[in-house]
């Protein structure tokens, strides 16, 4: 049977690989952004045929209730570092009243292993946090469900460490390690999921590797050239406790292919190949 499908966060990261896999199951896709996209606009690099894209915010919960109808499966990965537990609750509340679709999510790996209770562990972590309280928004909403528990993505790593080897001196929380995966094998197991029967919570993902941030750090500067101190820094409060414990971490769980390393090479690939640069 074709599946009508709405995705969430299609034009992000880990959305944008998803999309071309749902649409290649034969899948009608619908995609909510808060832009209005162009009609027939590709998705992830596929031809615009067969997707139709709505506009929305979650945070508001406009567009919500036209975004989830008529659809089988709500693949939900629209998210940012803040208030995702708001955006699940609109985005499930609109989902329940419109019928009962398998309403699949992605979050994070140590989502319920960090304790997030000072305002200083919300300050720093409020992200897990809200990760949790939108697992548990889905496990209770009454919808058949799929939760995914990822590790942080290349892409993001990539991300933060151009974003601190901007800085003279680079920050390292110490005793935080961190287990990168590729986005691309998160958006495989993803649509894998979206496409089968609804299975709670599933095995986690993590990356192959497992770093050290300051070497991972030091990697990168190495990497891109540059000379800048890394100063370890101590980050207080339980939830930087949970993180230097490995709470972010799931070694039992490490099924990602690509290393940090061959994520970083990709990127100095010649013309024509999937750009990564560092
Ligand atoms: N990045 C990681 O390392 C990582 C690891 C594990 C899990 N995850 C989870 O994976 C999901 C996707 O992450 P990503 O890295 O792909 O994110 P991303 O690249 O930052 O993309 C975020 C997406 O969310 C959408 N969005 C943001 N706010 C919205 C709102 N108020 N209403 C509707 N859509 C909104 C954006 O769409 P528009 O801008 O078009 O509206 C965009 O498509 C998130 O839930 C994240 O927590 C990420």
């Amino acid at each position: 049977m074709t599946s009508a499908i709405l995705l969430t966060g299609g034009t992000g990261t880990l959305g944008r690989l998803v999309a071309p896999r749902l649409l290649a199951s034969g899948a009608a896709l619908r995609i909510l952004s808060r832009q209005p996209q162009p009609a027939g606009a590709a998705a992830g690099g596929v031809a615009g045929e067969g997707v139709e894209y709505v506009t929305g915010d979650l945070t508001t919960g406009e567009g919500a209730a036209a975004a989830v109808a008529g659809a089988d499966v709500i693949v939900h990965c629209a998210g940012t570092s803040k208030g995702d537990d708001v955006k699940t609750r609109h985005l499930v509340d609109a989902a329940a009243a419109a019928g009962k679709a398998h309403f699949v999510y992605i979050s994070v790996v140590g989502a319920d292993r960090t304790p997030v209770v000072s305002g200083l562990d919300r300050a720093m972590f409020g992200y897990v946090a809200a990760k949790r309280a939108s697992e548990e928004i889905v496990a209770g909403s009454g919808l058949p469900w799929t939760t995914l528990r990822a590790t942080q993505f290349h892409e993001l790593t990539l991300t933060t460490a151009r974003a601190m080897a901007r800085m003279p001196v680079l920050p390292a929380p110490s005793g935080f390690r961190i287990q990168p995966i590729a986005a691309v094998e998160v958006a495989d197991r993803l649509a894998e999921l979206a496409l089968a029967e609804p299975a709670g919570l599933v095995a986690e993902m993590g990356g192959p590797r497992t770093y050290d941030m300051k070497d991972l750090l030091r990697g990168y500067l190495k990497a891109t050239g540059r000379r800048r101190p890394v100063m370890p820094m101590r980050l207080p409060g339980k939830a930087a406790a949970a993180f230097r414990a490995g709470a972010n971490l799931t070694p039992d769980h490490a099924v990602g292919q690509q290393t940090w390393e061959e994520f970083l090479a990709a990127g100095r690939r010649p013309p024509g190949a999937p750009q990564t640069r560092p």
